[in-house]
């Protein structure tokens, strides 16, 4: 099967965070305010992961894990600007990488607020492991994330829970 490339399934993608994506709430110099619940971005990082990893294996897919950190609260008002793409493959599983960007849209000011690292493993009509085309990293960048998650890669199959 031939490869592909980072950039063919790469996808950015921006969403505006309402009071209703909100949980706790922050108070400060007398102004409530609130703060994005955790569950909608790790919706929102499921799904472009999803479609990133549809798009490289061009079949379904199937989330077997996630490694997700909250670096920085986001809040209601915030663009969330998503950055997702493949860094890593093996025969029928890949790791997908998600990073979260919170705009102020009135200052500009970009804060990061999340990072996730989503194994996908692509699936067939019965439900079962099917091939994907092997990823070309072809930047510096891309490179460094192929080698840094197959390390990590490593580690989560030491972990892995098997039923
Ligand atoms: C994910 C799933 C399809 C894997 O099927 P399986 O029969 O266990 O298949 P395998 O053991 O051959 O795993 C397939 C590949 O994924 C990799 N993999 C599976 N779980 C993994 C994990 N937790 N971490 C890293 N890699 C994993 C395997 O190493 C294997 O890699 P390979 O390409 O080198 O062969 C199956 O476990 C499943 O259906 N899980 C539930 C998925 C789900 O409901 N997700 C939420 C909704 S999308």
């Amino acid at each position: 099967m031939k490869g592909k490339t980072v950039k063919e399934s790469t996808i950015t993608s921006s969403h505006l965070m309402l009071i209703k994506d909100s949980g706790n709430f922050i108070f400060e110099a007398g102004k409530t305010i609130p703060m994005v619940h955790g569950g909608i971005l790790m919706t929102l990082m499921d799904e472009i992961a999803g479609m990133v990893a549809t798009k490289h294996s061009g079949t379904q897919v199937a989330t077997a894990c996630i490694d997700m950190q909250f670096v920085s609260p986001a809040f209601a008002g915030n663009r969330m600007i998503l950055k997702s793409s493949v860094n890593y493959t093996t025969k029928t599983s890949m790791e997908i990488g998600v990073r979260i960007e919170a705009e102020d849209m009135k200052t500009g000011v970009i804060k990061h607020t999340n990072s996730c690292y989503l194994v996908a493993v692509a699936i067939d009509n019965a439900g079962k492991p099917t091939n994907i085309p092997a990823i070309i990293p072809e930047t510096k960048d891309e490179q460094r994330r192929f080698n840094e998650a197959k390390a990590r890669n490593e580690e989560r199959l030491k972990k892995r829970i098997k039923n």
